[in-house]
């Protein structure tokens, strides 16, 4: 049996910023919105922002998306955040 057709499964979404509840797709959407910088996606939905522990991880997320970065000049789009925090 061929897995051909099947398609690749995306992973999942993880916590990286426990303190706030930001997962990995949040992060990346940011990078893929615009974001350059852990500063950056700290300003737009506050990762990073209260111990700091997560920030290593953000800049890994930062630097993977600067890797695949828009190469067809296409616009970034506005940062916004929809952060909720984790109850
Ligand atoms: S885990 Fe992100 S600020 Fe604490």
């Amino acid at each position: 049996m061929t897995r051909s057709g099947l398609g690749a499964r995306a992973p999942k979404p993880m916590i990286v910023c426990s303190c706030l509840g930001i997962s990995s797709s949040r992060i990346e959407a940011l990078v893929a919105d615009g974001a350059t910088s852990v500063e950056a996606v700290t300003r737009a939905c506050g990762a990073g922002s209260d111990c700091g522990s997560c920030r290593a991880q953000i800049a890994q997320l930062v630097a993977g998306g600067a890797a695949s970065e828009r190469s067809d000049g296409s616009p970034k789009r506005h940062l916004r955040c929809v952060a909720t925090r984790a109850a």
